[in-house]
């Protein structure tokens, strides 16, 4: 990225494949995968379950699509799901649970690093009362997004489970950047997903490739979700095109997201000494930075004006993002971008 251009901070999103990724879409070898005759896609299956500890996994096209299909697998009409209030199921995926599954939201509080509030999801159960809907899965979200990319530790992820062992309601974890948690811990991610029934996780956010997310579980679940994945159009075809760049990434793209953490960390301590701008450096833990600002929509100008681009995660708050393509030196240079873009407008 050269001085003059776009520092783009809105999300790990805008990650665009690394040459080796490119190369595995040229050469990948493809099949009718409806038919379950495509190897590429057979063999990153493989690699995300055992990579999550599994007994398989069935590629989707995207992080919603993934959760949705968990979703709609694990719960009849009418049932209801506990999810975090900060959970990216209730906020960002188009209503797609209540919309096309009849699946009741319920939420229970996240603390400030995305944990759910134990107590409350001990009182949220439904009992067997008619009147009640049938409580049918609870939904954590490790890294969790809103929380500013906070982290689950091993032992809270296992606190979930527990409490859900005793009700037999199964979980399900948001997993899109769990890559992240488990090297923001130093752990591997089957650590964190050892205790949940179902999980997905993106291969197009930090770890860089074009597209595609996954969901593992149980054999038994993964062949249901494959059916769902099928109603809701996801049945793809010589799909192995985009399933190699995925492969390419869980190979080489996970330890670099080290990289990211620091840069974001970087980025927080920087933030944090500009006027107007409230947030605690030591809080941040993986490549998410949320930012207090009263002062928000002029802030986003100064921003863009610097040439400088974030995201608002609601008024008051701004959300930067870290990630491949972007190097320590450009978030140097976004900082002092930044400075000099509040400075001109006081
Ligand atoms: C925590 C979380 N879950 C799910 C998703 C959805 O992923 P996708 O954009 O691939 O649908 C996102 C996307 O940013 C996310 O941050």
């Amino acid at each position: 990225m050269t001085d003059q251009s776009v520092i783009d901070l809105r999300s790990d999103t805008v990650t665009l494949p690394t040459p080796a990724m490119r190369e595995a879409m040229a050469n990948a070898e493809v099949g009718d995968d409806v038919h379950n005759e495509d190897p590429t896609v057979q063999h990153l299956e493989r690699m995300a379950a055992d990579v999550t500890g599994k007994e398989a996994s069935v590629f989707v096209a995207s992080g919603t699509m993934g959760n949705l299909v968990c979703l709609l697998s694990h719960c009849g009409r009418g049932a209801e799901a506990i999810v975090g209030e900060e959970a990216h199921v209730l906020h960002y995926e188009a209503g797609g649970a209540p919309g096309l599954g009849s699946i009741q939201l319920r939420t229970v509080p996240n603390d400030d690093h995305g944990m759910l509030d134990l107590v409350a999801l001990e009182e949220t159960f439904r009992g067997g009362n008619i009147h009640f809907p049938k409580t049918a899965l609870i939904c954590v979200e490790n890294t969790q997004n809103r929380c500013g990319g906070g982290v689950l530790s091993v032992d809270e992820m296992a606190q979930v489970a527990e409490v859900a062992r005793r009700y037999e309601i199964p979980v399900h974890l948001d997993g899109a950047r769990i890559f992240n948690a488990a090297v923001a811990l130093g752990v591997e991610a089957k650590e964190l997903t050892r205790h949940v029934d179902s999980l997905t996780f993106c291969f197009s956010k930090g770890l860089s490739a074009p597209v595609g997310s996954v969901v593992c579980g149980m054999g038994e679940f993964v062949a249901q979700a494959r059916r769902v994945r099928k109603q809701l159009g996801g049945g793809m075809r010589q799909v192995g095109v985009i399933a190699a760049p995925a492969i390419v990434a869980l190979e080489t793209m996970v330890e670099r997201l080290a990289e990211d953490h620091e840069n974001a960390k970087l980025l927080a301590e920087g933030l944090a000494k500009l006027p107007g701008v409230r947030l605690d450096p030591a809080k941040v833990q993986t490549n998410i930075v949320i930012a207090d600002v009263a002062e928000w929509q002029p802030f986003m100008k100064s921003l863009r004006d610097a040439g400088v681009l974030a995201s608002a995660s609601g008024p008051g708050r701004v959300r930067f993002v870290t990630h491949y393509g972007v190097m320590r030196a450009d978030i140097e240079d976004a900082l002092e971008r930044i400075r000099t873009a509040i400075e001109d407008a006081t």
